[in-house]
């Protein structure tokens, strides 16, 4: 099998590649860690981007060197450190027992290894064989402190993919404390790129949002506990001319789920660095002698046939090499959820005939959502109570849920266990659970407050009472919600010189709460959720194959929260739901199809009161429902594929290509009628060009090429929020 790394010792050149990309760096003057290249496989490397050596003016040069033409702060770096002749942002701050920040991270040596290991109580990509991948590590010493950085290069054999990381090892004699450790930088010369990140609000997540780098620093980041619904964890960089086909595209997508922050900063020379970590607001880390700190990963992936391809490797990645749950290769099941049916306002007998309808329609499972706990009526109350509220479910949850299981419908129930409220036993019990600052009142938000996830015993609080219900064997499905972003950043389990490290252990404590219950249940299905997309990233994936993607069920206003998630994420990882008109969220009135189209092209379900639903309605259901089932596997498997984008223009379009390239769903949206319209087409993308295709609805076969080159013209329509879809399979004849 083919080596993807190779080392050449004499000129200390690392070369990772596979088939697709390169990426290549080398040791510098000081024992530099330099960066050479990135991108487009090239078969080998002779010498030719070796750093010119230029006498730049108040750019200083090596400790104990005269030699004015090499310094640190020009150079293409893998790692940088404060205290070094370098001006850009450091990628790590070290605080010294003697109060220094200085470090000079030489290097030292390396390790090549089969496979990708795991990264200890961070959620990470994998290799299901070690054939899959191979990792370098490359280990910098700062002499001083003893300090080790080693930094690890994954590459996998079959996707444009390098994934990377760092450990902090203390081999020296003094604690430290770590002020900014990032995961990964990345140097580039001559480049001019502009960045695309993923801004967004609850009800209003990732919005594209595209720029050119300019000088100075540029960063995207969340300081609010969470990788949040404002901030996505993700930017691409790319040519000024790419697009969703052509041109190249870099993707950073970092596996965390709390505070990150990428830094991009442009300077002097028009060089540009990317650093991506764990935000360093409010954050330290102290490491004693002997002991590590390990970074999460930070994924990047490589395209040069534009945005899509970018996309689709992260789809591919992780979809099937970040999500681990036994889900990830099944079809999901189609549910209806009852928390915009009812809202709180629901008991057994109220919730029998909605799911009696949706066993009629061949709706799959039943989720009952917030409010069946403690007693809540509202949401002021109980979370921390997880048993079942007497009042709406007199004769016990397992009562309920064998009634769901007995029309045949699976049944799944929603948690929202990292949070407490005023109004609970737990708080009355353990009010120390509560994560505050000393003297200070705690901020509500939702009327709810944050537990404190560093302490054990909480996070022992928590698996224990999940596990009782889950336990009882009757829950197929848990919704893990989150709805408010942390304050009052401080634990009380934590001395005073700790207490910068609560954002970080917060995460760490709630992917230990997840490793533990995904580990006891793995039959039951988990689905992400915080207020909708507020926690929507790579670290969830890791223990949750799907997220709910938005609380915004408005079919219009997903067309866009869709397509920006797909930027960086799979659509097996969206859930999405057909919600009642007027649309809860925006009052807008779309027709039943489009809400159907936007969300047949995720992870499908409903969200409403099916008895409510007219005869008509009804009928839609069983249609959308039987050509979900028709395309379930290619949704959730296959290439998807951005056609046009609602925010250039008045149409939305996709399609999804299945890898055998035989099965094709387009999804084609008309955002506002015109009285006087120019005409549109569509051109798919992605199909075998010389398969002939039937459109399954009209029997008419096409030629894949043509699909792809000459297109077909949308209908005109005289309504507004208009769809198509259309599927086709590709027929061996004609
Ligand atoms: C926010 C979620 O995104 C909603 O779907 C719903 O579960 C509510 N929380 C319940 O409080």
């Amino acid at each position: 099998m083919t080596k993807l790394i190779e080392v050449d010792e004499q000129q200390q050149i690392f070369h990772l590649h596979n088939e697709q990309i390169s990426y290549l760096l080398t040791v510098e003057a000081g024992q530099t860690l330099s960066h050479l290249y990135f991108g487009k496989r090239v078969r080998g490397y002779h010498g030719q981007l070796t750093y010119p050596r230029v006498d730049r003016g108040f750019s200083g040069n090596l400790p104990g060197s005269d030699d004015r033409t090499f310094s640190k702060d020009t150079l293409p770096r893998e790692y940088s450190s404060a205290g070094e002749m370098d001006y850009h942002l450091p990628a790590t701050v070290v605080r010294q027992a003697d109060g220094a920040n200085a470090l000079n991270l030489q290097y030292v040596g390396y390790t090549v290894l089969e496979g990708k290991p795991k990264l200890a109580g961070l959620p990470a990509a994998y290799v299901e064989d070690d054939s899959e991948a191979e990792t370098l590590v490359i280990t910098l010493r700062d002499e001083v402190t003893g300090l080790d950085y080693q930094l690890s290069y994954t590459i996998y054999r079959a996707l444009p993919v390098i994934t990377r990381s760092v450990k902090v090892v203390n081999n020296g004699t003094q604690a430290v404390q770590l002020e900014k450790v990032a995961s990964m930088q990345l140097d580039f010369v001559d480049r001019d790129f502009e960045v695309i990140s993923l801004p967004g609000a609850h009800v209003n997540e990732r919005h594209p949002e595209r720029r050119p780098v300019s000088f100075g620093v540029q960063s995207f980041e969340s300081r609010r506990g969470t990788s949040s619904h404002q901030m996505s964890p993700f930017i691409a960089l790319v040519d000024k001319q790419t697009d969703e086909f052509s041109g190249d595209a870099y993707g950073f997508n970092f596996v965390y789920s709390g505070n990150h922050k990428f830094s991009l900063e442009k300077d002097q020379l028009a060089q540009l660095r990317l650093l991506v970590g764990i935000n360093d607001y409010n954050f330290t880390w102290k490491l004693e002698p002997a002991q590590s700190f390990q970074t999460p990963e930070v994924l990047m992936a490589y395209s040069d046939q534009g945005l899509n391809k970018m996309s689709q490797t992260f789809h591919q990645l992780i979809g099937k090499r970040v999500v681990r749950s036994k889900y990830r290769d099944l079809k999901r099941p189609i549910v209806v959820n009852n928390w915009e049916a009812t809202y709180f306002d629901f008991d057994e007998e109220k919730l029998k005939p909605i799911v009696a309808e949706a066993k009629q329609l061949g709706i799959e499972m039943f989720v009952l959502d917030d409010g069946w706990f403690g007693h809540r009526d509202d949401d002021y109350s109980s979370l921390g109570d997880w048993q079942v509220f007497a009042k709406k479910f007199p004769q016990g949850l397992g009562h309920f849920a064998d009634y769901v299981h007995n029309q045949g419908l699976k049944f799944g129930l929603w948690f929202e266990p990292e949070m407490i409220s005023y109004d609970s036993d737990l708080y009355r019990q353990h009010p120390e659970y509560l994560m505050q600052v000393p003297n200070r009142a705690p901020s509500p938000s939702r009327s709810q407050y944050i537990l404190d996830l560093c302490q054990a015993e909480v996070r022992d609080n928590v698996v224990e009472q999940v596990a009782t219900i889950l336990s009882q064997g009757q829950v197929d499905y848990v919704k893990w919600d989150m709805n408010r972003h942390l304050s009052d950043i401080y634990s009380l389990s934590l001395p005073a010189d700790r207490q910068g490290e609560v954002y970080h252990r917060y995460v760490l404590g709630y992917y230990d709460l997840m490793e533990r219950l995904t580990a006891k249940f793995p039959d039951v299905l988990f689905e992400g959720c915080s207020g909708g997309g507020g926690r929507f990233d790579a670290g969830v994936a890791y223990y949750m194959p799907q997220i709910w993607t938005s609380d915004n069920t408005d079919a219009l206003a997903r067309l866009t929260i869709q397509m920006g998630t797909s930027l960086a994420f799979p659509p097996s990882m969206m859930t999405a739901h057909v919600s009642a008109v007027p649309n809860h969220q925006t009052g807008r009135v779309t027709p039943f199809e489009t809400r159907g189209a936007a969300a047949m092209s995720a992870v499908f379900g409903y969200e409403l009161d099916l008895t409510k639903l007219t005869s008509a309605e009804k009928a839609a259901v069983k249609e959308q429902i039987a050509a979900y089932n028709q395309m379930r596997a290619l949704v959730l498997e296959g290439k998807f594929y951005r056609l046009k984008s609602p925010l250039d223009s008045n149409q939305a379009a996709w399609n999804f290509v299945s890898a055998d390239k035989k099965q094709v769903f387009v999804a084609v949206f008309n955002v506002l009628a015109q009285a006087q319209p120019y005409l549109t087409k569509t051109k798919l993308a992605g199909l075998d060009k010389d398969k002939c295709y039937r459109n399954l609805a009209t029997g008419q076969v096409y030629g894949g090429d043509e699909l792809m080159n000459l297109g077909f013209y949308d209908p005109v329509v005289r309504y507004d929020f208009a769809s198509q879809t259309y599927l086709f399979e590709a027929v061996t004849e004609e």
